[in-house]
């Protein structure tokens, strides 16, 4: 059992490697930016959540992290109905209308929560893999992803990015020569040009970032109060020892 634990434990993050020369890039995100957050949030309502959800977050704790109103938030974000066939309210969670059922059809697979993936991806890997589909005739979705070999996602944001081609290159590997790929290059043009995608992806990692641990902005404010009250608290202690010992000589 043990073994398998340790093997299981090694062989996950292996799963989610970059394969060939596709290298992971580092995700210029800075979590503190609310507006980056903000224009994510609508992002993702609008291209990723027909099919993943983020069940652990409610529509109305974005509005109130990001600052946006309940107005806002009705007229950008909140688009899905709930079992009665009303719009969702302020305060319910980010279920995807989608069943499982109809996305094991039409994928195979549901498509998992993303909540937590900035997390358990890591940031620039998710960053990368947004990044990184290509053309791949032999999927049923006629893309692949350089991050994720096989990947039953389609390239939703295709449409913006444009689709991108594998360049491979031959190496030889225990003696045997196998084809792996060496880059992606744009074959079909998008709506954006690489630096507008780049941003688009920036703030909806952004997003994804926020939504993984909501709270990390109160945190670090937290800590750094901590550190400054327990920096004066040294200064007191040291003067109230000087005190006590003051007579002990
Ligand atoms: C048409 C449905 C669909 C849409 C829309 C969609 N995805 Fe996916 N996504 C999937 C499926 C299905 C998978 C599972 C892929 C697999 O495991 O092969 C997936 C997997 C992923 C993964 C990998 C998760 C993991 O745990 O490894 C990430 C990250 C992801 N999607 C992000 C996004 C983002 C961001 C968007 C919006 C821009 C989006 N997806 C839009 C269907 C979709």
């Amino acid at each position: 059992m043990k073994k398998q634990i340790l093997i299981l434990l090694f062989v996950l993050p292996i799963t989610q490697f970059a394969y060939g020369g596709v290298q992971i890039v580092h995700a210029p995100i800075d979590s503190a930016d609310m507006d980056s957050v903000k224009r994510g949030a609508k992002y993702f309502v609008e291209y990723c959540f027909g099919c993943h959800s983020a069940k652990y977050m409610r529509f109305n704790r974005i509005g109130r992290d990001t600052g946006m109103s309940d107005a806002e938030l009705r007229e950008n974000l909140i688009f899905t109905k709930n079992a009665k066939g009303e719009p969702s309210k302020l305060g319910a969670l980010m279920t995807t209308a989608m069943s499982d059922d109809y996305a094991r059809q039409a994928f195979g697979i549901v498509a998992p929560d993303l909540t937590h993936v900035a997390r358990t991806g890591g940031v620039d890997w998710l960053y990368t893999y947004m990044k990184s589909f290509y053309a791949d005739p032999n999927r049923p979705t006629g893309v692949n992803n350089a991050m994720y070999r096989n990947v039953r996602m389609p390239h939703v944001l295709a449409p913006l990015q444009g689709v991108q081609k594998a360049v491979n290159k031959t190496v030889e590997r225990r003696g045997i020569k196998i084809e792996v790929i060496n880059h992606l290059e744009l074959e079909q043009p998008g709506s954006m040009d690489e630096e507008e995608y780049d941003a688009f992806i920036t703030d909806l990692v952004n997003f994804m970032v926020y939504l993984s641990e909501p709270v990390q902005n109160e945190r670090k404010n937290l800590g750094w109060k901590v550190m400054i009250y327990l920096t004066i608290l040294l200064v007191f202690a040291y003067l109230l020892k000087n005190e006590y010992w003051k007579d002990v000589h």
